[in-house]
C-alpha cells in the first residue's frame, strides 16, 4: 500500500465522451495539445509531476533567495555531495540544461559520446556539441534483469576503433528511460569504468533516476538483496567521474536538475557557461527555495518504503493490464508501463501511428493521456520526398507520477484499457495533416484513416 497519507487533494475532471470527441478532434488528434482542464488520469510523464512532501513544502519556506552564496545552496550541495561523493555541485533549472552545460563543456566537434541509450535531449546536446552520438544498448527481453546495460562487446570494439572519431565519454543513463525503463547492473557500471580507465575515457551517468535504478539492483541482484538503496547508488556513483540529473524525477521536485563532477578544470568549464545561461552558480536557474525542496527530494527518494510502494505499485499496474489483454513490455521498471501497440494493433501499418492510434483511443475511452512512443516519435521523415521511415518500436508508455495516484485510480486505468482492449480491431490508424521539421510530436496535427 501507499506509505503515506493524503493531506492535500486536488480534484480531477471527469470530461463527458461527447467532450472528450471534441477535445481530441480539436486538438488535432495529439494529446499534446490536449488541456489538462480535460484530462480524468495524466499519465504522459513522471517528470515535475510528482507530489511533494509534508516535509518539502515546509523546506520551501526555509528558501534562501539571496543572489549568491544563499544557504539554500549549502544545503542543496551538501545533501548532494553526501549523495554522489563528487565535490563539485552545479544545480540547474532542468535536466536538459545540465547536460547541455556539461557535455558542451566536455566534447569538442568529432569527438564520439557512447551510451547504454542517449535520452532524446542528451543526444541533442551531444550534437550540439559537434560530436556523434553512438547507443550500443543490449537487447532486451523479458528474461533479463538488467536490460539497461550497455553491450560490452560493442563498447569495446568502439573504444579500440579509430575510424569514427575519440570517444571521449561513455554516459550510463540509469534507467534506461528510452529502453523501457530498465535497470543498468553494477558490474555493468565496473566493467564499464574499467574499459574506461583502459582507454582513458570519462564515465559520466544521466542520474535523473538514481534511486529506482538502485532499488531495482537490490530486487536483481541477489548479491544486493540486502544493500539499502542509497548506499547501492552511492557505490555506484563512486564509479564514475561525474553525472548530470533531471530532478524531476528523482528529486520529487517540480522543476530542478544539476550537475555534479569530480574535476575541478571542468566544473570550471561547466560555471562559467552557466553563469552565461542559467544564473550565478549557487542557484542556477531555480529560486533558494526550489534548491531546498530538492535537497529534501534527494533524501526521501532513496526512503526503502517508498522505493517498494513506487516498484509494487508499478509492476501490479503491468499485471492488470496484462490481464486486461494488453502486450506489456516486461520485467515492468519502475517509473512506467510500456504497452507495444504493434502487437496490440497489427491491422495498423508503422506509418498510420499504431502508438498514437492506441495512445489516443486509451483518451476517448476514459480521458487518460499515455505518452506515444512510436513513430510519430522516432520516425524519420525522408527530405527527398521518400517515405517515411517508422521507429524500430510501437509503445506507448503509461508514466507514473510519484505519490500522485493511487491504487484504484490505476484500476480505473486497467478498466479503460480492457475496453480499449476488446475493441482492438476497430481503432483507426492515423495520418499526419501538418507537422513541423524537428520535435514534430509536440505539434502535430492528425487526423483518423
Ligand atoms: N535524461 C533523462 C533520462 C530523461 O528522462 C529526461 C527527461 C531528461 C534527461 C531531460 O530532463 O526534462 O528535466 O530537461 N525526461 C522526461 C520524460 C521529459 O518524460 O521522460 P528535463
Amino acid at each position: 500500500m501507499e506509505p503515506f497519507r493524503i493531506k492535500a487533494v486536488e480534484p480531477i475532471p471527469f470530461p463527458t465522451s461527447e467532450e472528450r470527441r471534441t477535445m481530441l478532434s480539436n486538438a488535432g488528434y495529439n494529446l499534446f495539445r490536449v488541456p489538462a482542464r480535460m484530462i480524468t488520469i495524466d499519465l504522459l510523464t513522471d517528470s515535475g509531476t510528482s507530489a511533494m512532501s509534508a516535509e518539502q513544502w515546509a523546506a520551501l519556506f526555509r528558501g534562501d533567495e539571496s543572489y549568491a552564496g544563499a544557504r539554500s545552496f549549502e544545503r542543496f550541495e551538501s545533501v548532494v555531495e553526501e549523495l554522489t561523493g563528487f565535490p563539485e555541485v552545479i544545480p540547474a533549472h532542468q535536466g536538459r540544461v545540465a547536460e547541455r552545460i556539461l557535455l558542451t563543456s566536455a566534447l569538442s566537434p568529432g569527438d564520439v559520446s557512447v551510451s547504454n541509450t542517449h535520452f532524446d535531449t542528451t543526444r541533442a546536446s551531444v550534437e550540439a556539441a559537434g560530436a556523434i552520438a553512438v547507443d550500443l544498448p543490449v537487447e532486451q527481453n523479458a528474461s533479463k534483469p538488467f536490460g539497461g546495460d550497455i553491450d560490452l562487446v560493442a563498447l569495446n570494439e568502439h573504444l579500440h576503433e579509430s575510424g569514427v572519431g575519440r570517444v571521449r565519454c561513455v554516459v550510463l543513463t540509469i534507467t534506461n528511460n528510452a529502453g523501457g525503463g530498465q535497470p543498468v547492473s553494477p558490474a555493468n557500471v565496473a566493467a564499464v569504468r574499467e574499459l574506461c580507465d583502459r582507454h582513458g575515457v570519462m564515465l559520466l551517468l544521466d542520474a535523473s533516476r538514481f534511486a529506482e535504478n538502485a532499488y531495482l539492483v537490490t530486487q536483481r541482484d541477489q548479491s544486493y538483496a540486502n544493500s539499502a538503496p542509497r548506499d547501492v547508488a552511492r557505490a555506484t556513483f563512486a564509479m564514475a567521474d561525474g553525472c548530470w540529473a533531471s530532478l524531476k524525477k528523482d528529486g520529487i521536485g517540480n522543476i530542478g536538475g544539476m550537475i555534479a563532477v569530480r574535476d575541478a578544470d571542468l566544473a570550471r568549464a561547466c560555471r562559467n557557461r552557466l553563469i552565461e545561461t542559467e544564473g550565478f552558480p549557487t542557484y542556477g536557474g531555480l529560486a533558494g527555495r526550489d534548491l531546498d525542496a530538492l535537497a529534501q527530494g534527494l533524501r526521501e527518494v532513496t526512503d526503502p518504503d517508498y522505493l517498494r510502494y513506487r516498484a509494487e505499485s508499478a509492476r501490479w499496474f503491468g499485471d492488470q493490464l496484462a490481464a486486461a489483454g494488453l502486450p506489456v513490455v516486461e520485467p515492468t521498471g519502475c517509473h512506467a508501463v510500456y504497452i507495444d501497440a504493434r502487437l496490440l494493433l497489427p491491422h495498423i501499418s508503422a506509418l498510420a501511428f499504431p502508438a498514437t492510434a492506441l495512445a489516443n483511443e486509451l483518451y476517448l475511452a476514459g480521458a487518460i493521456r499515455g505518452c506515444d512512443l512510436g513513430t510519430l516519435v522516432f520516425g524519420r521523415v525522408d527530405p527527398s520526398g521518400g517515405p517515411d521511415v517508422a521507429a524500430p518500436r510501437e509503445l506507448v508508455r503509461l508514466t507514473l507520477p510519484r505519490r500522485v495516484y493511487t491504487k484504484s485510480h490505476l484500476e480505473y486505468v486497467a478498466e479503460v484499457a480492457a475496453r480499449v482492449a476488446s475493441k482492438a480491431a476497430e481503432v483507426p490508424g492515423y495520418r499526419i495533416v501538418e507537422q513541423a521539421g524537428t520535435l514534430r510530436h509536440f505539434t502535430a496535427v492528425l487526423a483518423p484513416l
